[in-house]
């Protein structure tokens, strides 16, 4: 009996060890599979479906980011926008951000890009697409930076079919970090900071957000095409080669003479804050004492005996247990509360910076109307442009008030002073005017709103339903006959936007 139960005991064992053996050599034979190069073959590289056989981890919690579906129309929110807009194609449509996973599909519904119907129709440049997909830096090594820069829009409406994902963050033959925008080397450099290769891994691990979570704007540069035409590209550029503030940026712009759009009521030659983050963060204490974006947005997360980012970018305050509390003692209802509380000090300050300027522009719209010149208007859009300039900058890239919560609120505070300054000259050349009663009209509502900047909204709609219904299912069609894409990775994607719902 005995002898047979030891039998019994050693054949268990025996089996065991087989099978922790056979386990071995599997983790074996990935981990040789792994370090075979090239990890992601070459061609597949810019789908993110590629990737998931080698880092399924890594791809599933990527592929969350789809989670983050809502969307916040934000001239609803906040109609003054569209009047500090008008005349630019942000008073069209406007949305909060959502998931990475969305990148695409929130830049092909937006009003902003219009309803172009072939290659060469639409408002808007190639440039559009920059920080949406991987097929980008692949378009920029295929056809040379300058010629991806050239042209409208839709031109690449069949090439950038893939969101924003690995090969925008990773190398695909060693998966370490690495960025292939080249703009932001140039921008690094002239900045006299060090360029990617020469950063810290520490600082790398928020370089490759900086790639798009930055301030730019489309430079016309002159250059020769292949076939040696003159030909004139609008490229990408980071304004850091005074600085990275607001008033460095405001400088760099200022002395090239530079505007994105001039507004439509007030005649104001308007500087556009894209979205300035990882800028506005780098003044904050967290940046200061080292801590990285990934630090927060890509918390470690434990599985079992396997540790690995959560690439789930998202709002922190989804996982606080992992993104805080690492470094934090105080409870997370308490934290949280800390949060909320700075972001509604920097609401209070923004709803008045707001206000300020949609009058300003109002006012000036008025003077104009009454026959004031623009030599009469000169101080006062020097003022709207400074003060917009600022209010935009301290908070387009939505979370600053936590990230750099007092330059946040300074540069606010700096944009209401300015703001009034104009008001109060505008005072004096309302009253030459006989109009020192005026007041500018209710623009308290989207519609509203949207009326005064002259947003033609149901035909932009229209327009746009019927692209939608057109031109861009052929790009799709198009691109998988490429090999561009995968049908399947754009499932779920294109359910609702600001002016559709399903
Ligand atoms: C290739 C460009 C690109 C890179 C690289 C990138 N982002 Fe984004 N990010 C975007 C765009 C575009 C959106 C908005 C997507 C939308 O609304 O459809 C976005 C959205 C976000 C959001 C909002 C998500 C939500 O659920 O509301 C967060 C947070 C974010 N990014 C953080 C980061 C961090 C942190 C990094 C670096 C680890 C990073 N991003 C790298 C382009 C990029
Ligand atoms: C917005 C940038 C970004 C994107 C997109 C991205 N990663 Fe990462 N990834 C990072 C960062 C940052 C780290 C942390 C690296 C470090 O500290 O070494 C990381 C880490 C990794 C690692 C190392 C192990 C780990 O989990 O820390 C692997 C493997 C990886 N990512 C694979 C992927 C795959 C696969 C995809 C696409 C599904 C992807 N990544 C998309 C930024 C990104
Ligand atoms: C110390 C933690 C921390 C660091 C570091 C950090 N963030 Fe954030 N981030 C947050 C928190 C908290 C929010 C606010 C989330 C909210 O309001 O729901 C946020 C929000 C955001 C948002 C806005 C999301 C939205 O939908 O409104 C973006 C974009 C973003 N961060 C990008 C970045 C980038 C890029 C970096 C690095 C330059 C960075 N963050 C560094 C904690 C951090
Ligand atoms: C890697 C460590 C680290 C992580 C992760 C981190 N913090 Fe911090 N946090 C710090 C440090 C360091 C300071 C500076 C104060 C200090 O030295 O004690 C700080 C300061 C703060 C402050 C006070 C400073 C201010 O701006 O008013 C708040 C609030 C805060 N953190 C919230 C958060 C939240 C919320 C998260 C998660 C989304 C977070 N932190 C993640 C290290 C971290």
């Amino acid at each position: 009996m005995k002898i047979k139960l030891l039998l019994i005991g050693s054949l268990v064992a025996i089996a065991a060890m087989a099978l922790l053996a056979s386990s071995v050599n599997e983790r074996e034979a990935e981990r040789v599979a792994l370090n075979k190069s090239p990890v992601v073959a070459e061609a597949d590289k810019n789908k993110n479906e590629a990737w998931s056989r080698y880092y399924p981890r890594q791809y599933s919690s990527w592929k969350k980011t789809k989670e983050s579906d809502e969307i916040k129309d934000m001239i609803e929110a906040k109609p003054q926008l569209a009047i500090l807009w008008a005349g630019y194609g942000f008073a069209k449509d406007y949305n909060a951000p959502r998931g990475h996973y969305y990148a695409i599909q929130d830049n092909v519904n937006s009003l902003r890009t219009g309803a172009p119907t072939d290659d060469k129709t639409g408002p808007m440049p190639t440039a559009c697409w920059t920080c949406k997909s991987p097929d980008v830096p692949r378009l920029m090594e295929r056809d040379g930076e300058n010629e991806y820069f050239t042209g409208k829009w839709a031109r690449y409406g069949s090439e950038v079919v893939n969101a924003i994902g690995c090969a925008d963050c990773h190398d695909n033959k060693t998966a370490e970090l690495a960025v292939r925008r080249p703009y932001l080397d140039r921008a690094l450099a002239a900045a006299g900071l060090p360029t990617f290769k020469n950063s810290t891994h520490q600082q790398k691990r928020s370089l490759v957000c900086a790639q798009c979570h930055v301030e730019y704007y489309f430079k016309k540069t002159e250059y020769k095409t292949k076939d040696g035409k003159d030909a004139v590209a609008k490229v990408v550029t980071l304004p850091w080669a005074e600085g990275l503030s607001a008033e460095n940026m405001e400088k760099y712009y200022d002395d090239r003479n530079f505007k994105d759009f001039t507004n439509k009521i007030s005649g104001t030659p308007i500087l556009k804050a894209q979205h300035p983050g990882f800028e506005i963060s780098s003044t904050g204490i967290h940046a200061q004492k080292g801590v990285s974006c990934a630090d927060c947005h890509m918390p470690y997360t434990q599985e079992g005996a396997v540790k690995y980012s959560d690439h789930q970018v998202q709002s922190p305050l989804e996982t606080m247990d992992r993104s805080c509390m690492p470094c934090h003692r105080e409870s997370e209802k308490k934290l949280a509360n800390i949060v909320k509380q700075k972001f509604d000090r920097k609401e209070f300050l923004m709803e008045i910076a707001m206000d300020n300027l949609a009058k300003a522009h109002l006012e000036t719209g008025k003077a104009m109307e009454l026959g004031a010149t623009d030599d009469e208007l000169k101080a006062i859009r020097t003022d709207i442009r400074h003060a917009q300039w600022r209010w935009d900058y301290s908070i387009a890239s939505h979370a600053s008030f936590f990230h750099a919560p007092e330059e946040t609120l300074r540069l606010l505070a700096s944009a209401n002073e300015t703001a009034q300054q104009a008001r109060l000259k505008l005072v004096r050349v309302l009253a030459k005017y006989n109009a020192i009663n005026f007041s500018a009209p209710d623009f308290s509502t989207k519609k509203n709103a949207q009326k005064l900047a002259g947003v033609p909204l149901a035909k932009l709609v229209d327009a746009k339903l019927k692209f939608k219904a057109t031109l861009e299912k052929a790009w799709y069609k198009e691109a998988v006959k490429k090999g561009n894409l995968n049908m399947e990775s754009r499932e779920g994607v294109d359910k609702t936007s600001s002016y559709f719902k399903k």
